[in-house]
């Protein structure tokens, strides 16, 4: 049917005669002539139909956008002036002697050529087949598996093997909700998806297998964001017999390869490290993002003794912060400005936003609601730290750590983009040295996976003072998305055991979810680690998308659902039985 992609019928080809196959991307009528823009996965190609070619032209006379028709033609040079130097296929055209319909199409309901506008989500993903033959979209599916080509190739010429492992298996912990699946052979009992292969890996370095990769699709039923979805997939890796440094040098050279072979961006080497702590302290965020130039700035031991209790409080509070975030050129942000930004931080329970802006030299040129409460020793200290000058704002955050850090970290970001103040450069760091626990409800919960080795040889060290342990983890950061976290492993069973009991959890309930992996572990189980990266965000990323939907051929909606297949969906009567299954509550 075919000689050539319509979007590779360039000048080499003058002269000759191809055959061409596609989508009529548009028709236009001239005069007697009909020009046909003609597509497929490769571009765009003109071709012109003569009425002095009958059938061809009677044909080409019927046919209306998205029809799929063949062309049997000449390629020949375009009249000068109407050559076309965006398109690779812009000096020539296609004189067509045949032109069959293979088949027609409906009005579509929504345009895709050059008239396509933004079209809703929930459109797109129905009709995904017509969204995807966009351009935009296929060149980022062509990116995408551009991606895990360069990554399968680098991994398998460093020694990685592929191995799959199940999807129906048993719950494994990394912090989310599992999907469940009922099995029908033993009723009562379900099957957990994947949150991740992360034990499997595990067994796999004590299998021998020294070093694992896997693409491979991750669930999780966790509330949506832009960058998460329910089903993900992760470049998952583990090695035998390598410390955190050697794991991180692999990984850095592989993304660095990366970049250099598809984006021509040079990443640095090696690239930079900085610790949990100082994150936090500095961006309010453990995947900061060094695109945008502000930082928050301590001020809590300036405000000991101040009246304002607002501050004062959180100041002398151990777990209480007091920062400051000077924004350059921010003193021309309006009061209806700062107002919408104090009720976006109060998302991350701050229950204010003070401020001080810098309009002119002197105590007099400041403006802020709290000048009044502060003596001007302390406002002038607070210039001075933060290095304030004529024509800023300084905002302040005081709270529980937690609070500041989260509320502050998110304006940081918000008031960023909104004054244009991120770089458009490539900003990557690892995030190390983090807790290895953090408070959850009363109780304490691991900070990566409850399979993260502490910073401790043995489990008296671990047991001294378990909240300030620090973890043998990492997180590589891009453009303040993490997209990729790893750790190396506890290898010893009395240090996993003592790791469960610090997170609630008894031996017999160990033994009952781990027992396999305690049992493996003192059958000769290596010193191991690794690492997961989510190539879903490493491809929106490195395409410029803004949506990990937009990414992924077949996505969900923030709903956690299809469009396209109608799915989840109800199943029959017969099936529930055979499940031993009871629906108490199904939506109307
Ligand atoms: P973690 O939970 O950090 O680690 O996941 C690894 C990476 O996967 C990506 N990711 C997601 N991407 C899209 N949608 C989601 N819902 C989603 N959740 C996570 C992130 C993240 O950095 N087993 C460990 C890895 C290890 O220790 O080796 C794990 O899964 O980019
Ligand atoms: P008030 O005296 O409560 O009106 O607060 C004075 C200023 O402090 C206002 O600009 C508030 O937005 C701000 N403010 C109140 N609580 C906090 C807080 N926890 N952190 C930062 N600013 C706050």
């Amino acid at each position: 049917m075919r000689s050539h992609y319509c979007g590779q019928t360039t000048a080499d080809l003058l002269g000759q005669e191809v055959r061409l196959a596609g989508w009529v991307h548009r028709r236009r009528d001239h005069g007697g002539v009909i020009f046909i823009d003609l597509r497929d996965r490769e571009g765009i190609v003109q071709v012109v139909v003569a009425p002095e070619q009958k059938s061809a032209f009677a044909n080409a006379e019927t046919v209306r956008s998205e029809y799929v028709i063949q062309v049997r033609g000449t390629v020949r040079r375009r009249p000068d002036g109407t050559v076309n130097p965006n398109l690779r296929t812009g000096e020539i055209e296609v004189a067509a002697s045949e032109l069959v319909i293979l088949n027609r199409s409906e009005p579509l309901p929504f345009p895709i050529d050059d008239e396509y506008h933004e079209v809703g989500e929930e459109a797109r993903l129905r009709y995904r087949y017509l969204d995807i033959r966009r351009p935009e979209m296929l060149e980022r599916l062509k990116t995408r598996a551009a991606i895990s080509r360069y990554l399968r190739r680098y991994l398998d010429e460093q020694g990685f093997i592929d191995v799959e492992t199940p999807v129906l298996t048993r719950a494994t912990p990394e912090g989310a909700r599992d999907y469940l699946v009922p099995s029908r052979t033993k009723p009562g009992s379900f099957f957990a998806l994947p949150q991740s292969p992360q034990q499997f890996k595990q067994l796999l370095m004590m299998a021998g297998m020294d070093r694992y990769y896997q693409i491979v699709r991750c669930f999780r039923d966790e509330d949506l964001r832009a960058d998460r979805q329910p089903e993900f997939t992760q470049l998952d890796i583990e090695t035998s017999f390598l410390g955190e440094h050697e794991i991180q040098a692999i990984m850095e050279k592989m993304i660095r390869g990366l970049f250099a072979e598809l984006l021509g961006v040079k990443l640095p080497d090696p690239f930079p490290r900085m610790s949990y702590a100082e994150a936090m302290s500095r961006y309010g965020s453990d995947k900061p993002d060094l695109r945008i130039p502000l930082e928050l700035v301590d001020v809590g031991d300036l405000m000991k003794e101040v009246e304002f209790k607002v501050f004062a409080e959180p100041a002398k509070d151990p777990h209480g912060r007091v920062a400051a975030l000077r924004v350059p050129g921010g003193a021309a942000i309006s009061r209806k400005e700062i107002d919408e930004y104090t009720s976006y931080i109060s998302i991350f329970g701050a229950r204010g936003l003070a401020y001080i802006k810098i309009n002119a030299e002197g105590k007099e040129g400041l403006q802020s609601p709290i000048l009044k409460f502060l003596p001007d020793s302390v406002v002038n200290s607070i210039l001075e730290r933060t290095g304030a000058q004529v024509g800023d704002i300084i905002f302040f955050g005081a709270d529980k750590t937690s609070v500041v850090n989260e509320s502050l970290g998110a304006l940081r970001l918000k008031v960023g983009q909104d004054r244009g103040l991120v770089s458009s450069d490539w900003r990557i760091l690892w995030v190390v040295d983090f807790p290895m626990f953090e408070k959850g409800e009363g109780r304490l919960s691991a900070c990566h996976h409850p399979f993260t080795s502490p910073k401790a040889d043995t489990v008296e060290e671990l047991m001294r003072d378990p909240h300030n342990m620090l973890a043998r983890a990492y997180d590589m950061v891009l453009n303040g998305s993490e997209i990729g976290g790893g750790s190396v492993r506890i290898n010893s069973s009395d240090m996993q055991k003592a790791v469960f009991n610090i997170l609630n959890i008894s031996d017999e309930e160990a033994e009952d979810k781990f027992g396999h992996l305690l049992t493996a572990m003192r059958l000769g189980c290596p010193p191991h680690g690794g690492i997961a990266f989510g190539l879903d965000r490493l491809v929106m990323l490195m395409t410029g998308a803004s949506s990990i939907r937009d990414v992924i051929a077949f996505p969900k909606t923030q709903t956690a659902s299809c469009p396209l297949m109608d799915a989840p969906a109800p199943v029959e009567p017969e099936q529930l039985i055979e499940l031993g299954i009871r629906v108490t509550k199904a939506k109307e």
